[in-house]
């Protein structure tokens, strides 16, 4: 406690030296905001989402509010799709930030230390899911809001700053994908799958290239699991235990291949891009199927839900449908069929966070955060 209390009083005079300095200089009396400060920006989908879903009529994917969703770590279902904290709350914590508020959070916010505008079951596509979830371009132009806000607050100078300090992080494609493999869309197959995959990529480029012209300067990118052995798909495969659905997960590996070169290329062509990529398709093998190696019990059966490997969506009881309940959603990797438990993530925020050779790379979000 009393080392808390006194650190938090040191943080609170440097904050102090800094905004002195940043008032002295500044000719309007813009509200300023400190020097290097950081602020964390969040994009995609229900890995990422800390409850905008709850704000938008999405009945039909959603209905993640209930017991025993939350149960772990809030105490009550917090529209995010798991027992606990998802990853960009860990993210937050180890940058010394609040937790990321939904965008759509229906309070004032002051978005200094950024806010959160992913959405459960959106895509890169907007045909993804579309009219349930907010979209990626939604999602920019959710940005582009928050930043004329910025810029009505504290001016163009304090506002340029922040947006280049500032931190974009990304997951986008997991529902692409199992749209393509899961649902019958003419539009979505029309395409081959390398074609599907460029296209998917290519919509997350354009977002980073706009985000960039805006003077975005540092992104966060973790990449695709594999899908195909996701509780909710190895439900759908008949045969050998264990096995997984392969399509889902050539799409997934196909997926991590393009965006690591287009990021690569992006690195070469726009100065001062700097980037870091988590492609976690390996870890997420090794906690399925080494559990134990990492603390958990199960890695391929769900905490909650029903049928083969708990992989129907149904936990909390979604369509008036009974479903098994684990005693402790700490021993699986799932909590429930799409989703990680608290526990899981905090290991994939953890690498993302301070991750490095052959997982995370150029960047870690470590050093892309203290640049
Ligand atoms: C929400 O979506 C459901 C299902 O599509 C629809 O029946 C309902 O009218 C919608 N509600 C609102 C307020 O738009
Ligand atoms: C998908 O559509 C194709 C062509 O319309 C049809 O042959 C196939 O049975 C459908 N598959 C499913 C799973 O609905
Ligand atoms: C983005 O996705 C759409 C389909 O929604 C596709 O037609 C378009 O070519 C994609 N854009 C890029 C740059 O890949
Ligand atoms: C899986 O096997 C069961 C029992 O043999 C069958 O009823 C079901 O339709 C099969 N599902 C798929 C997706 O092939
Ligand atoms: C990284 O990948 C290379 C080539 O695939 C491999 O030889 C090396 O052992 C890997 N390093 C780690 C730390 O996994």
């Amino acid at each position: 406690m009393a080392m808390a209390g006194g650190r938090s009083r040191v943080g609170f005079l440097i904050l102090c030296v800094m905004m002195m300095i940043c008032v002295g200089g500044s000719a309007y009396g813009e509200v300023c905001i400190p020097r290097k400060h950081a602020a964390l920006f969040v994009f995609g989908a229900s890995l990422f989402d800390t409850g905008n879903n709850n704000y938008i009529n999405t009945s039909a994917i959603s209905g993640i509010n209930i017991f025993p969703y939350g149960q772990t770590f809030f105490k009550y279902p917090s529209g995010r799709f798991t027992d606990g904290r998802v990853i960009p709350d860990f993210i937050a914590e180890y940058a010394r930030l609040p937790l990321p508020l939904p965008y759509l959070f229906p309070a004032y916010q002051t978005y200094t230390d950024g806010t959160n505008f992913a959405s459960g079951g959106s895509g890169a596509l907007v045909e993804t899911h579309r009219g349930f979830v907010i979209d990626l371009k939604t999602q920019l132009a959710n940005l582009r809001n928050v930043n004329r806000i910025l810029r009505n607050r504290h001016g163009d100078a304090e506002t340029n700053k922040l947006v280049s300090n500032s931190i974009y992080l990304f997951n986008v494609g997991t529902n692409d994908y199992t749209a393509r493999v899961t649902e019958n869309s003419s539009v979505l197959l029309s395409y081959s799958a390398d074609e599907y995959v460029k296209i998917v990529v290519g919509n997350l480029t354009s977002v980073v290239q706009d985000i960039y012209k805006m003077g975005g300067r540092k992104f966060g990118f973790l990449g695709i699991a594999p899908l195909g052995c996701l509780p909710s798909l190895r439900a759908r495969v008949n045969g050998t235990a264990g096995s997984c659905l392969e399509e889902a997960n050539e799409l997934a590996k196909q997926h991590n291949k393009e965006l690591s070169l287009v990021l690569q290329n992006l690195e070469r062509k726009l100065q001062g891009f700097k980037y870091s990529f988590t492609n976690y398709y390996d870890l997420v093998s090794q906690l399925m199927n080494f559990p134990s190696k990492y603390g958990f019990k199960e890695g391929m059966v769900a905490c909650c839900g029903s049928g083969p490997y708990r992989g129907y969506s149904t936990c909390g009881g979604r369509m008036g449908v009974k479903y098994e309940l684990c005693e402790n959603p700490s021993d699986h990797v799932f909590f429930d069929p799409s989703h990680y438990s608290e526990r899981a993530a905090q290991i994939i925020a953890h690498q993302m966070w301070s991750g490095n050779g052959n997982t995370t790379g150029p960047y870690n979000l470590r050093s892309l955060f203290q640049d």
